[in-house]
């Protein structure tokens, strides 16, 4: 544990803010003046500092590099009418985040350097969180192994780091999404629940097959029998059938708990939906889809907060949703966007005041 005023802190002299415009920013394109970066060495966490974003000197032994010791979070920050800051949730992905480290033999980060870290960091950059409908300050937390060794082992060393960057929508149309049976993204046992750098590069190939043939994003299945929903994409996923959401559940152990998948499925039962977590058949969905139960599915995740889901394909049934009438989808993205811009009352304590 480390006070928190041994972070230490250098400014920049140039900031960039007038050179980025803060409307309609893509995803993840530019990042703030600063960052944070702490190193992991001989048991401990050091050199916590706020500096100047830069780039890293990194050696090509590092083992992340090779053998892929590296996790991540995405969180956004917010800011209110009167231009105060707010981070969603952090305490939730600061959780997840050390329990993807633990599943990768990688060193936790004590909350002192994490969140306190994050919201110093955050009250230095607040001027580049977006006000713009749809945008938000992305928060990227990461961690890689920094050991400098080809062997096959866990490294010994770590670098932990903060960057912000505003951004805006992940996903700005309805998504034609690809339901893949022959690859699979996670399995039981795997390291499908963890936030690794690895679960997204393994992805890509399958999604890249899927956009060839006209499609935004993969829909993944179980590994054992290619039949029950896990993800799609970088999202959780919801079925909206009848009076119920139907979602994924996380006992196997192969999706990520989103804090937006808890954030929506609070909401959904506000709005007065019966929530099923539980295995979803894609035999199922195509059962709701043919007896017209089946009205809404929409992705959750930090970055594309609420996408919806226009078409589903499965081998040569497809399936299509009415865009006119998406009353859940709309209503949950308009009551948690209410809540992280502060226009409605912070029901559940999940904003985070810088
Ligand atoms: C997020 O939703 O924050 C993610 O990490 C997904 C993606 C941008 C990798």
């Amino acid at each position: 544990m480390i006070a928190t005023t041994e972070i230490k802190i250098s400014k920049t002299e140039h900031s960039k803010l007038n050179e980025v415009s803060l409307e309609n920013v893509p995803f993840g394109k530019f990042f703030t003046d600063h960052m944070l970066e702490a190193d992991y060495e001989n048991g401990e966490w050091k050199n916590v500092e706020i500096k100047p974003y830069q780039p890293l000197l990194i050696a090509p032994s590092n083992a992340a590099l090779h053998y892929g010791q590296s996790i991540f979070e995405g969180i956004k920050a917010y800011k209110d009418q009167q231009g105060n800051a707010y981070i969603f949730r952090p305490y939730d992905n600061f959780k997840r985040f050390n329990i993807s480290a633990e599943r990768m033999q990688m060193p936790t980060v004590p909350e002192e350097i994490f969140i306190e870290g994050m919201r110093k960091l955050i009250e230095i950059d607040k001027n580049w969180i977006p006000s713009m409908a749809n945008h938000s300050l992305y928060i990227r937390p990461l961690m890689f192994a920094s050991d400098e060794v080809i062997g096959v082992r866990p490294s010994d060393n770590y670098k932990f780091i903060i960057m912000l960057s505003p951004t805006g929508p992940y996903y700005a149309a309805p998504m034609k999404i690809w339901v893949e049976e022959k690859y699979v993204r996670a399995a039981e046992g795997g390291v499908g629940y963890a936030k690794a750098a690895g679960n997204y590069g393994g992805a890509m190939y399958v999604a890249a097959q899927a956009k060839k043939n006209g499609f935004d994003q993969v829909l993944w299945m179980d590994a054992k029998e290619h039949k029950y929903v896990q993800e799609c994409g970088v999202m959780n996923v919801f079925f909206i059938v009848g009076n119920k959401a139907l979602t994924p559940d996380l006992t196997a152990g192969t999706i990520l708990a989103g804090v937006t998948r808890d954030t929506v499925i609070t909401v959904l039962k506000e709005i007065g939906l019966v929530i099923e977590e539980r295995p979803v058949s894609i035999d199922e969905i195509i059962e709701a889809y043919k007896a017209g139960t089946l009205k809404e599915v929409f992705g959750t995740g930090t970055a594309a907060t609420v996408a919806t889901i226009k078409e589903l394909q499965y081998k040569d049934y497809n399936m299509k949703f009415d865009l006119t009438n998406l009353t859940i989808t709309s209503g949950v993205k308009k009551r948690v966007d209410a809540i992280r811009s502060c226009e409605a009352p912070d029901t559940y304590d999940w904003m985070f005041k810088v």
